[in-house]
């Protein structure tokens, strides 16, 4: 018999429970199981929440979005922290493993879930991961579920400012999630056609910003649409110390809000702010969504079926592989500033993220070899320590 534990983290997004779904009926097809599912992430590790669930738990929730188990964020800085009655989080989320038996914890999450779940690899437990998050921004995979349904609905939004954009001749912003990087905004912006797309990895030159959307105007377009991470930064405030930096963001509700008024500063001309944010983590997945979490969930039972434990499922190239979790942990998969420079060919698309990028308009100087979805080995993350969640 195998005794599972299962626990969603971090900022929900869609196909979690289909995920779920998948290493779950992986494992009841394969022989008898049981599964505790924990509620709201860590926080039910930790405290002892969980409810015993059967095969019938797990029917009916491919199409549906959120997660049936609940999630909340539980900081990763603070798990070495007791909490407010003293208690040692770490060694509490151990006390429930072995109190409950179980064979292997299965943890979805994003990055901080994933240095969380690393820690407890490193403490003895027995651990496999699934990677979800709409950022897309896990190490050592091409691809998380939740990015595709999330890039449809960021797609979506563009496509509306669209058409009102033409009617009324104006500026739109459209503000797409992810704090650190911009692997969302970068594709619904593509998708959607923006004319200005703004990421986090490369802080904007506001007079670059400006000078695009008078020559559109020179040339008779009538609007211009910027998609803008929320995570954009001008080159001014990245210059800034930390502390300088966040009193500067206190200014504004959000980036989107400093850019309008640096904006009508620079050209005189009024920008309009559209924020689809949470709704960008809401609704059912999309198809892709629904067939990669099935995919990487089955082959998470698969794993734990060998005893193959302390390994994050990813999509490498088409494939599902297992990835070592401590090669996942504290990694952030950013968007190289060459990703779109495939050598060899495919100069009408990197003359597209020129003409897009604010910071290579008037010639790219910047040519890195495409770091993404090309292989593990050139798959580059960088240490992040400071990764919220
Ligand atoms: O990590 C997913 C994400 O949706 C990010 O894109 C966004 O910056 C963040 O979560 C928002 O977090 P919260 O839901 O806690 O406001």
């Amino acid at each position: 018999m195998l005794t599972i534990g299962m626990l969603t983290s971090g900022g929900d997004c869609q196909a979690l429970n289909a995920a779920m779904r998948g290493v779950a009926k992986s494992l009841f097809e394969a022989g008898e199981t049981v599964v505790y599912g924990f509620e709201d992430g860590y926080k039910g590790l930790i405290y002892g929440r969980y409810r015993k669930m059967t095969e019938r738990d797990f029917s009916g929730i491919l199409t549906r979005g959120g997660t049936i188990l609940g999630s909340s964020r539980q900081p990763f800085k603070q798990m070495r922290i007791p909490d407010e009655n003293g208690l040692d989080k770490v060694e509490a989320m151990k006390g429930t493993y072995r109190q409950l038996g179980l064979d292997c914890l299965v943890i979805l999450g994003g990055n901080g879930t994933h240095k969380t779940a690393n820690l407890l690899r490193e403490e003895g437990l027995n651990v496999v991961t699934l990677p979800k998050t709409i950022d897309n921004d896990i190490w050592g995979t091409d691809m998380t579920f939740g990015f595709q349904s999330a890039v449809n609905i960021a797609t979506d939004a563009i496509d509306c400012i669209h058409t009102t954009a033409a009617s009324h001749g104006r500026v739109f912003i459209v503000e797409v999630m992810g704090h650190k990087v911009g692997w969302l905004t970068l594709h619904a912006g593509l998708a959607g056609g923006a004319d200005i797309i703004l990421l986090p990895e490369i802080p904007y030159d506001v007079d670059r910003v400006a000078a695009a959307i008078e020559k559109r105007d020179r040339a008779g377009k009538r609007f211009t649409i910027l998609a803008v991470a929320e995570g954009a930064i001008s080159r001014e405030d990245a210059a800034l110390s930390k502390n300088e930096r966040k009193a500067e963001q206190r200014r504004y509700p959000s980036v989107s809000y400093k850019l309008a008024d640096q904006i009508l500063e620079k050209t005189g001309k009024e920008v309009r702010i559209t924020v689809p944010g949470h709704t960008q983590r809401g609704g059912s997945p999309c198809p892709y969504d629904r067939v990669l979490a099935s995919r990487l969930g089955a082959a998470a039972a698969g794993l734990i079926l060998e005893r193959k434990f302390g390994f994050m499922v990813g999509i490498v190239n088409g494939e599902i592989v297992p990835v070592p979790l401590g090669e996942v942990a504290g990694r952030l998969k950013t968007v190289p500033p060459g990703q779109l420079h495939h050598p060899g060919g495919q100069a009408d698309r990197h003359q597209l993220w020129r003409l897009r990028n604010p910071h290579h308009m008037g010639g790219c100087r910047k040519r890195q070899p495409p770091a993404f979805c090309v292989c593990r080995g050139t798959n580059r993350g960088r240490i992040d320590e400071t990764t919220p969640e």
